[in-house]
C-alpha cells in the first residue's frame, strides 16, 4: 500500500528542502497502531521541523506533525479497535517518529486518546497539541488556586495557536482575560474569541530591568519567553502563577528572585509532549464538554495537505492567527 507525505529531506550542502512524496506503508516504523490520518494541525514547532531544527527532529528524511486525529486501519492492541475514531498529540509524533503531514502514521497504543463522545475529528484536531497546552496551562492555575475571582489573566502571543486557544478556553469558564498581541489590528479577532481586553505586546516589554514592577496579573500563560517573560513574571501579583512554555521572542531569561521572595510568584514549567496519558485523557474530556470554545470554527482556517507550504513560512514569520486545521484526505 502507498500513501502520500510531506517530507522534509536535508540536501548536502546542508539546506533541507520538503515535497510531497508517495511512500510505501513499510517506510514507516511499526508500531502498534496505524492510523488514516483524516485532520492534522499546524503548530510552532512543526515549522521548526520542517526548516531542519535539529533540536527538534535528529534525523532526516522526515515527515513533520505533532497531531494526528483518524480512524484505526490496523491495530495489535486488543483495546483499540480498527475503525476507531483516535486522537495523538505530542509524544514524539512529527519529532523522531513520521508524523501527521501524512495520509498514514504508525504509533505506539500508549500514545493514543479515543475520540471523546462530544467531538468530532475535525473539532479535536482545531484544538490539537495547542489546545490541550493551553488546557494544561489553565488546569495548573486552577490547581495552584488563580480562580476567576482573582484577578486578570493574562495571556502573551495571543493571535498564536496556544495563544488564542487559552484565551478561548479560560473566557470559556469565567476568566478576566487579557490579551497580549503584536497584531494590534486583531482586536477585533481576539475579543470574539474571548478577550476582555487586548493590549499591545509593547506594554509587557520592560526595558527598565526594576527588580519588581507594578502588579496587573493573577496569573499569566506566557507562550514568547524572553524578556516578556521576564516582565510578566516582575507584575504578577501577590501568589500569582506564570505558566512557562514557550520561545518564540527568546529562550533567554533574565530575572531576580525578588518576585519569588517578595511576591510568593511561581513560575510553572509546561510540557505538553510528554504529559502523562490519563491527565490528556482527562483534559480532553473537559475540551469536549465544559471547557469547550464557543468559537472553534471561527478561529480556525482549513487548509489542504498539499497547499501547507507557506503557511510553515508564515507560522514562522510571527503571523499565525488563530489555529490552521489540516485536511490530510487527498482529493
Ligand atoms: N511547552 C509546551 O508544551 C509547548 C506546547 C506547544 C507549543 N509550545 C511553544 O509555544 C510557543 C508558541 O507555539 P504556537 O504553536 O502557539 O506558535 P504560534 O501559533 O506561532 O504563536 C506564537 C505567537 O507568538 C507571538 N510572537 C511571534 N513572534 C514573536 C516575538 N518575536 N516576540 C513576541 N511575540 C511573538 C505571535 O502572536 P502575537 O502577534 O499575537 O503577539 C505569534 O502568533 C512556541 O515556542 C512553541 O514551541 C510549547
Amino acid at each position: 500500500m502507498n500513501y502520500t507525505a510531506f517530507v522534509t529531506e536535508e540536501l548536502e550542502n546542508g539546506d533541507y528542502r520538503s515535497s510531497f512524496n508517495e511512500l510505501s506503508i513499510e517506510y514507516l516504523h511499526t508500531n502498534d497502531i496505524l492510523i488514516k490520518v483524516l485532520w492534522s494541525s499546524l503548530n510552532y514547532k512543526d515549522a521548526l521541523s520542517a526548516k531542519g531544527h535539529k533540536g527538534i527532529t535528529r534525523n532526516y528524511p522526515h515527515t513533520p506533525g505533532v497531531d494526528a486525529a483518524g480512524i484505526v486501519e490496523k491495530s495489535n492492541n486488543p483495546d483499540i479497535m480498527v475503525g476507531e475514531e483516535v486522537i495523538v498529540t505530542g509524544h514524539d509524533l512529527g519529532m523522531n517518529t513520521n508524523g501527521g503531514f501524512a495520509e498514514f502514521v504508525s504509533v505506539p497504543s500508549n500514545w493514543i486518546v479515543k475520540l471523546p463522545n462530544k467531538l468530532t475529528l475535525r473539532e479535536s484536531m482545531i484544538i490539537g497539541t495547542a489546545g490541550i497546552t493551553a488546557a494544561i496551562c489553565v488546569n495548573e492555575l486552577i490547581k495552584h488556586g488563580i480562580t476567576t475571582d482573582k484577578g486578570k489573566i493574562l495571556v502573551t502571543g495571543a493571535t498564536g495557536g496556544v495563544g488564542s486557544m487559552s484565551v478561548a478556553i479560560l473566557n470559556k469558564i469565567g476568566y478576566n482575560v487579557i490579551a497580549s498581541t503584536g497584531k494590534i489590528e486583531e482586536t477585533d479577532f481576539l475579543k470574539a474569541i474571548g478577550a476582555n481586553e487586548v493590549i499591545h505586546r509593547d506594554e509587557v516589554y520592560d526595558r527598565t530591568e526594576k527588580h519588581l514592577l507594578p502588579r496587573r496579573w493573577a496569573g499569566a500563560i506566557d507562550t514568547v519567553g524572553g524578556n516578556t517573560l521576564s516582565t510578566v513574571f516582575r507584575s504578577t501579583d501577590y501568589h500569582g502563577i506564570v505558566c512557562v512554555l514557550g520561545l518564540v521572542e527568546s529562550s533567554d531569561l533574565n530575572i531576580n528572585l525578588f518576585p519569588f521572595l517578595q511576591r510568593g510568584v511561581s513560575l510553572i514549567g509546561i510540557d505538553s509532549a510528554e504529559r502523562g496519558l490519563e491527565i490528556k485523557k482527562e483534559l480532553w474530556q473537559k475540551l469536549s464538554n465544559e471547557w469547550k470554545p464557543d468559537c472553534l470554527e471561527y478561529m480556525t482556517r482549513e487548509v489542504d495537505l498539499l497547499d501547507i507550504n507557506p503557511e510553515i513560512d508564515n507560522i514562522l514569520k510571527g503571523g499565525q492567527i488563530g489555529k490552521t486545521l489540516i485536511n490530510c484526505k487527498i482529493k
